[in-house]
């Protein structure tokens, strides 16, 4: 069965749709292995997002994720890595679809990073990265 690592972003936390969140993952039928809230420091999140060093909103990627603690999360289920992709909808929350999390809930307060609520790995190799990471 397949794992992937959820992240309630700390825009998704401070707005109290932790919960909201979870629902919905839950409701798809994916499962929850281990959850865990954390104040995530630089070198975490240099490591979590190595592939974007270097982009202009690396920066400000950073300094949004260290702005407050982030719910991880390890979730299991057949083809989750894709599923919770398409529960979450595109990155930026202003196209992002309607019956999605970024869709529903995301705002595009025409900040220089997308505040879009969570984040969900994008492969098989990202998954098992990314929970070694969070869930050492
Ligand atoms: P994650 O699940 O957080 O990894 O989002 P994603 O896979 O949909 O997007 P990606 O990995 O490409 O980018 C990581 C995060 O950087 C996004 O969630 C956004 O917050 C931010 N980001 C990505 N691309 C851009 C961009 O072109 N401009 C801005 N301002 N922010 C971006
Ligand atoms: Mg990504």
């Amino acid at each position: 069965i397949e794992e992937t690592l959820v992240l309630v972003k700390p825009d998704g936390v401070a707005r109290n749709l932790t919960g909201e969140i979870l629902r919905r993952i839950e409701a798809k039928g994916y499962s929850l292995v281990d959850i865990r809230m954390v104040q995530a420091d630089r070198e975490l999140l240099a490591q979590h997002y190595a592939e974007h060093e270097g982009k202009p909103f690396y920066e400000p990627l950073m300094e949004f994720m260290e702005s407050g603690p982030v719910v991880a999360m390890r979730v299991a289920g057949n083809r989750v890595i894709e599923g919770v992709r398409v529960l979450a909808g595109a990155t930026d929350p202003t196209t992002a679809l309607p019956g999605t999390i970024r869709g529903d809930f995301g705002r595009d307060w025409g900040l220089r990073v997308q505040q879009n609520l969570v984040h969900g790995s994008d492969s098989v190799e990202s998954a098992e990265r990314e929970l070694s990471l969070w869930f050492a």
